[in-house]
């Protein structure tokens, strides 16, 4: 199950977190994995820790909000690797802040990097995607990070909501589009709850400022007891649902969202 061998994958903010730990899981399934970030040297230890462990992995520096970064991240996977077959639009960020505080400067920044990123790395990666997939009985994958907050309110950060509405649509526009134009490239979203990553401790942060009392640890139970699991998530749990949806094993798949949020969304 899930196996990636001879697959070439590209993930964006996969210097640490999320897009680090499926760089790892890819790269241990059989992948070529492209860890692209703007973190360049945290991008470049993640990729030797990979490459010390026998896998196949480079580092590349990306900066999603831009078209000429993404055309030579594309330009370096398919040199080194020969071709590209997955795509994880993984970067993003969270603003931590109400819409009533929140300025222009900060809201272009979360649009360009949480909108026009995945819309960037989606144009600029097609081409080669279409390539590969037609050569493949399932085509190539393309899987973006939405978020739970990409389904329903978020109380902490409305904002980076509408982005992430925003990724849940452009997912499935994508995998209509594809469709019609017969290119055999798979768009599927993963939805997460609350992660511990460096992402997640800014939410406990944001909700600690929010409810005044600065009490991250207190803010940390809030959000734990939020998720009917019991725990909170791990890099991993989304990993192993990114892995999935980037495998042949979801290969009628297109245009889904995944949910893997520890029962957040149920109640
Ligand atoms: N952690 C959570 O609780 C959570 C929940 C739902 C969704 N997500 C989503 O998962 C994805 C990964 O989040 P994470 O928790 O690993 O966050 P993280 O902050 O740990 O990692 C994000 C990565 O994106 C990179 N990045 C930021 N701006 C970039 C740019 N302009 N170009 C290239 N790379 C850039 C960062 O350098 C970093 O390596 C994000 O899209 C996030 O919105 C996270």
């Amino acid at each position: 199950m899930n196996r990636l061998d001879g697959k070439v994958a590209l993930i964006s903010g996969a210097a640490r977190g999320i897009g680090a730990e499926t760089a790892r899981k890819m790269a241990q399934a059989g992948a070529s994995v492209v860890v692209a970030d703007v973190l360049e040297e945290r991008a470049k230890e993640t990729a030797k820790e990979i490459t010390a462990s026998g896998a196949k992995a480079i580092a590349s520096t990306l900066d999603v909000t831009s078209e000429a970064s993404w055309t030579a991240v594309v330009d370096t996977a398919t040199k080194q690797f020969g071709k590209l077959d997955i795509l994880v639009n993984n970067a993003g960020i969270f603003l931590g802040k109400d819409f009533m505080e929140a300025t222009m400067e900060e809201w272009r920044r979360l649009v360009d990097i949480n909108m026009t990123g995945v819309w960037l790395g989606t144009k600029l990666c097609a081409p080669a995607l279409a390539e590969s997939g037609a050569k493949s009985k399932h085509g190539s994958a393309i899987v973006n990070l939405a978020s739970v907050a990409g389904l329903v309110g978020s109380q902490l950060d409305p904002l980076y909501s509408m982005t992430k509405g925003g990724v849940t649509l452009f997912t499935k526009s994508t995998a209509l589009l594809f469709g019609r134009k017969g290119w055999k490239i798979r768009c599927n979203s993963i939805h997460p709850g609350v992660i511990q990553t460096d992402m997640g401790a800014q939410t406990f942060a944001t909700r600690a400022r929010i409810t005044g009392t600065n009490d991250v640890d207190d803010a940390r139970s809030t959000a734990l007891k939020q998720h009917p699991i019991g725990r909170l998530g791990v890099p991993e749990d989304i990993a192993l649902g990114i892995l999935y949806l980037a495998s042949d094993d979801s290969g009628f798949m297109t245009g889904s969202g995944m949910v893997v949020d520890g029962g957040l969304t149920a109640q």
